[in-house]
């Protein structure tokens, strides 16, 4: 159970990450180029939220599982715990929020101009934190590729 839920949530990074640029890629070109707000333009927001409501469900769970997860003396001295006790849950829920609120405003504003910029704005602030609290193998905070 344990390790499947760290596969899936490692695995699902990927998906988060693709639909975020994608929806992020569609705001950006629909603001500089005062497109239409399309069908795909909302459904492509739309997978990118899905995908990071799913991420934020299977890490509460993690949370609750994962050994790296410590309220025990010293955790703040130890750098991993500390990372996955503190600060990766803390920029990942955030970077949750400011895409939710994006989506979720964008759905209430009417034009296209202002619906492609709060996606932008949104999903691109939350896109950045999600890349800078990622466990990349190259931070040595024992996470994987895949
Ligand atoms: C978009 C949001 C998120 C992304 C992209 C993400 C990504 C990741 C990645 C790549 C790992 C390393 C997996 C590996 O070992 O290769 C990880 C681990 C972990 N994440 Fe997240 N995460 C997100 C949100 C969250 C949230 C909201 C929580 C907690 C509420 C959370 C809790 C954890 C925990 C506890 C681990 C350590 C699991 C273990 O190896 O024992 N994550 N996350
Ligand atoms: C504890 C977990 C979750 C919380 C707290 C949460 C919270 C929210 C919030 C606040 C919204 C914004 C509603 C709006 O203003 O439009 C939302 C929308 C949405 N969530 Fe989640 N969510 C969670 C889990 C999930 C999961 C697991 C999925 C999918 C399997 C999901 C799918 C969606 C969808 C599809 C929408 C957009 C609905 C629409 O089209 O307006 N959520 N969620």
């Amino acid at each position: 159970m344990y390790s499947g839920l760290v596969h899936a949530h490692s695995g699902l990074r990927w998906l988060v990450l693709i639909f975020l640029i994608l929806a992020l890629v569609k705001g950006i070109s629909g603001w500089m180029g005062k497109k239409e707000y399309t069908d795909g333009d909302r459904k492509m927001a739309l997978f990118a939220l899905i995908f990071t409501h799913v991420q934020f469900l299977l890490g509460l769970g993690l949370y609750m599982m994962s050994p790296k997860v410590s309220f025990a003396e010293g955790v703040m001295q130890n750098a991993a715990a500390r990372f996955y006790t503190v600060e990766h849950m803390s920029m990942m829920i955030l970077a949750i929020i400011l895409v939710t609120i994006g989506y979720s405003t964008a759905k209430r504003t009417s034009e296209a101009l202002g619906k492609h910029k709060k996606i932008a704005i949104f999903y691109g602030i939350g896109l950045l934190i999600i890349l800078a609290a990622i466990p990349w193998p190259f931070r040595g905070l024992g996470g994987g590729w895949f």
